[in-house]
Parts: C-alpha cells; sequence; structure tokens
C-alpha cells in the first residue's frame, strides 16, 4: 500500500516539515510505503508551459514520474502554510502539471470540457495538514476557508478522491513548544484513524 506526501515549505525546521516528517514515520510504522516530495528541496518547477498545455510532445520525465506515483497512490497527504489563503506556488503549480487530463481525471466522450467530469485518482483518502497565524475561526468567518473549497471540491472530489480530512493548526507565530508537540501528536493519531495499518503478508517463521 502506498501513500504519497507533498509538502510545501521552503524551510526545513519549519513546523510543517515537522507535520510531514510525523506523517512519514507514522505511515512507515503502520507498514506503508511512502513516496515523500519535499517539493522546494527537490527543485520542483511549477510552471505550466504553453507546449506542456497542447498536450503535444512527450511530458517532461519528472512529471511523468510525478503522474505515475499519484495515478498509483493508495492515499495521499498534501502539507502546506495556508498563504493568502492559497498553498505556495510550487504546490499550485503540481497541481496544475501533475493532476492532468487523464490522470487524474478524465471528460466523457462528447463531453468537450464543460461537463462534469470523471475522477481517475485511485486514492479514495486525502489528507491535508496547513499551518495558519490567523485564528481558525476568523479564518472561516472572514475570509470563507479557501483552503477547505479549494482542496475538498475543487481538486480531490474533482479527481476522484471522496474522503477528505483537513485540519489547521495554528495560531503558528504564538505557539509554545508543549503546543507543537500535542499538534504533532494529533498529526499521528488523524493518520492512524484513516490509514489502518497494513497485514504484512511475510510467512511467520516456525519456532525451533
Ligand atoms: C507569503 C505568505 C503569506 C501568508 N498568508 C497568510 C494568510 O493568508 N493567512 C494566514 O493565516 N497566515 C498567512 N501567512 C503566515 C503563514 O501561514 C505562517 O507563517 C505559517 O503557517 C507558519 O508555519 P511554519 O512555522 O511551518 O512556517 C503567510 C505567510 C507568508 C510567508
Amino acid at each position: 500500500m502506498q501513500i504519497s506526501i507533498l509538502l510545501a515549505h521552503p524551510d526545513k525546521n519549519s513546523f510543517n516539515h515537522a507535520i510531514a516528517k510525523t506523517a512519514r514515520q507514522v505511515l512507515r510504522r503502520l507498514g506503508y510505503h511512502v513516496i515523500y516530495h519535499d517539493l522546494y528541496a527537490e527543485g520542483f518547477d511549477p510552471v505550466f508551459t504553453k507546449r506542456e498545455l497542447s498536450g503535444k510532445g512527450p511530458l517532461a520525465l519528472g512529471i511523468k514520474t510525478h503522474c505515475e506515483e499519484i495515478s498509483r497512490a493508495d492515499g495521499i497527504i498534501v502539507v502546506h502554510p495556508n498563504w493568502w489563503g492559497q498553498p505556495p506556488a510550487v504546490l499550485k503549480g503540481w497541481v496544475d502539471r501533475v493532476l492532468r487530463d487523464g490522470v487524474a481525471y478524465r471528460f466523457n466522450e462528447g463531453d468537450n470540457g464543460e461537463g462534469v467530469p470523471v475522477g481517475l485518482l485511485r486514492a479514495k483518502t486525502a489528507m491535508i495538514f496547513n499551518t495558519s497565524n490567523t485564528p481558525i475561526q476568523r479564518e472561516k468567518d472572514v475570509f470563507g476557508d479557501p483552503l477547505e473549497q479549494l482542496w475538498k471540491y475543487c481538486i480531490f472530489h474533482f479527481c476522484g478522491v471522496c474522503h477528505i480530512f483537513r485540519k489547521t493548526y495554528g495560531v503558528i507565530v504564538t505557539s509554545t513548544p508543549a503546543e507543537r508537540k500535542r499538534w504533532l501528536e494529533d498529526v499521528g493519531r488523524s493518520i492512524a484513524e484513516q490509514f489502518p495499518p497494513v497485514k504484512s503478508n511475510k510467512k511467520r517463521q516456525p519456532r525451533r
């Protein structure tokens, strides 16, 4: 069983990195094969070019690999800070270039793209972990929590991933080490709830 983790934060010492590392640790302990992408560290190029948009010619090798991985994933975890109510641009670019027509969704024959898409991703569950400096209630009341709409409806439901778990941790800027420790424990617990332990296929060795 394979889970893809997508992390978008430029600072290795950030709380976002701590979340993603915790997710990777917990998933491995549960028996999952984890594909881990730190998009900044990998220098992911978010620019969707005219040539790529035209669909002519082969996909860049790196993008092809991302497409194959996300198609195979049994679950997806996305980790990023709230930047202007949006993901950092590097992750927006990953969505543009990787969750493409024919990989993550398609339209039925006779539908030129204006109708209802058919989701193609195999994953049934996606978890999104966000951080912010705006108190969560104010984010909902004043800004309408745009990240909820974006990930749940505009992206994952569109691609056939129906079960979405999203959690925002904050306020980060005033948080204490004890709070952050509790939040990381919460990340681990939430992941274990969404992704049950993988049963091992290894045969037990008989006792001698
Ligand atoms: C470019 C930029 C835009 C930001 N926009 C928002 C925002 O719209 N709402 C918010 O609550 N915090 C905003 N922040 C604060 C970040 O969400 C916050 O620094 C981050 O969640 C802290 O997590 P970290 O310690 O992992 O960096 C922004 C920060 C940056 C750098």
